[in-house]
């Protein structure tokens, strides 16, 4: 127990105002992991229970927090309310609509794909973030010491069982073990929802989807001839199931599609109470579910959130997913976990692609299998948070005033809401000449709504050259909002 001389600080104290100073000064920045107590102990010469004491200090200043198994890390600053997005108001029941987004999209998502782009538009990780290292030793011992994988593949065995065992033993994270007969092994996510969707609807048939909803699910919709019908979705607690309720009493819908965990584009997060009742009631009214959870992992809070599928008693859940956000986009390896449609499911898959290629599943499975996996997840999880939180502060920094902003929860994106009367379509055309791209917000829409929105992918380490996209971006939307 340390005295105190009458108007000197106690060494504990000392230490807190010194990291105080340095996160005040932004040499330690918001979302960094501080010296480890080991390190600040040897340092400075304090003993570990004062070091500790000095950063529980901290921790009730509001500055850092500590992170199960992980250290301690700089908090990230509370979003400024005055910019979160508004919550739709409530409107009439959206109609069921065609979908016509395809040509569009497809120039959108090619330009971005340039490398001389900024990379603000596509969802995807930066390679740096990914284990690539891994990856190629376990792609070069699978390869030498499994032969037979290479002659394995058939129309008909589509499952690795070393695989199925990995993402079931990973469900245990998330509620409840998915049961290995209802795993299917799918090339991506997107895949997996496609199977989905074939399985259980019919051309012309109505399937409900989040507002904003991701563009590659209205694609899909488009592609099988759905319609989608639209239902509000609030920026924190994801799709409205008040509103959903309301839609499928008396009209027939085929299908609820959603992302639960950070719905891509709003990052938003369905609390519990929401997922079970929604869950109930597309029981009951026989409406089966296809979710796509392929954030669930990129939480930003310190537990995993649970999926629907944790709420589904009856096997009315088809749970998609894949390792494109997480582990790497190029292994194009995802899955279902089917429920009660696994056989229709199967037999989409074989009439498809066939297996989904055996030595990435081996390739998976042994990551999945490895400590290393849990490791890089979590580092994973802070850089996406500490990247969405750096593009969160530029967009506050260089975009008009009137701007508002997503507040995601997980996930690797954030949403703009530009000022009312701004086209994000003509700021793409103006952006894209200055070689910046991102997704245009009327692209999350069947009904050409959120004009005045964009998406901003935060994959990327922060950089020089993002701030300057961000800056350059933010002067083409004043002009815009000032012409509106
Ligand atoms: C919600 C959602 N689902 C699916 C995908 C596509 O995943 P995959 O690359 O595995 O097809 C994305 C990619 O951005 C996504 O945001």
């Amino acid at each position: 127990m340390e005295f105190r001389e009458p108007g000197r600080a106690l060494r504990y104290e000392q230490l807190a105002d010194e990291l105080s100073g340095m996160i005040a000064g932004r040499i330690l920045r918001p979302g960094e992991r501080l010296p480890s107590v080991r390190r600040l102990s040897q340092e400075k010469k304090l003993s570990i229970s004062t070091v500790l004491q000095a950063l529980r200090e901290l921790e009730e200043r509001g500055q850092v927090e500590a992170r199960p198994q992980s250290g301690f890390f700089v908090r990230l600053p509370s979003p400024n309310r005055n910019l979160e997005l508004k919550p739709q108001t409530r409107h009439a029941l959206a109609r069921p609509v065609a979908v016509n987004i395809s040509s569009r999209l497809e120039g959108v998502l090619a330009l971005s794909n340039r490398s001389e782009m900024a990379p603000l538009g596509a969802a995807l990780p930066a390679i740096e973030l990914l284990p690539v290292a891994q990856l190629q030793r376990l792609y070069g011992t699978v390869g030498r010491s499994s032969a037979a994988l290479l002659g394995a593949a058939s129309h008909t065995t589509l499952n690795h069982p070393d695989l199925v065992r990995q993402l079931v033993r990973h469900s245990l994270t998330w509620g409840q073990a998915q049961a290995v007969d209802e795993m299917v092994v799918t090339n991506s996510c997107t895949e997996a929802l496609s199977l989905c969707l074939r399985a259980v609807t019919q051309p012309g048939d109505t399937v409900a989807v989040e507002s904003p909803s991701y563009y590659l699910m209205l694609q899909l919709l488009q592609q099988l001839k759905l319609k989608a019908l639209e239902i509000p979705t609030h920026p924190r607690h994801g799709m409205s199931v008040d509103a959903l309720e309301m839609a499928t009493r008396d009209r027939r819908v085929a299908a609820c599609l959603l992302v639960s965990n950070f719905n891509n584009p709003l990052g938003s997060l369905v609390p519990d109470h929401e997922k079970k009742r929604l869950a109930e009631l597309m029981a009951a009214r026989q409406i089966p579910i296809i979710e796509d959870d392929i954030f669930g992992n990129l939480h930003f809070g310190p537990d995993r959130p649970w999926p629907v599928k944790s709420f589904d008693a009856s096997g009315n859940v088809m749970y998609c997913s894949s390792l494109s956000k997480t582990v790497s986009p190029s292994l194009r390896l995802g899955y279902v976990a089917a429920g009660r449609f696994h056989a229709e499911i199967m037999m989409q898959k074989t009439l498809t692609s066939g297996a989904t290629n055996p030595v990435t599943q081996v390739v998976v499975a042994r990551y999945l299998e490895s400590t290393a996996y849990v490791r890089h997840l979590r580092g994973l999880r802070r850089a996406y948070e500490k990247q969405v939180m750096q593009m969160s502060e530029a967009v506050q920094r260089y975009f008009p005033s009137g701007t508002r902003l997503s507040q995601p929860q997980g996930g690797l994106v954030l949403w703009v809401e530009l000022p009312v009367g701004s086209d994000s379509t003509a700021l793409f055309e103006e952006a894209v000449s200055a070689g910046i791209a991102f997704v245009p917000g009327d692209l999350f829409s069947a009904s050409g709504k959120y004009r005045n929105c964009l998406r901003l992918n935060c994959g990327n380490p922060w950089s020089p050259r993002l701030e300057e996209a961000i800056k350059c971006l933010g002067l083409l939307a004043a002009k815009i909002a000032a012409s509106a």
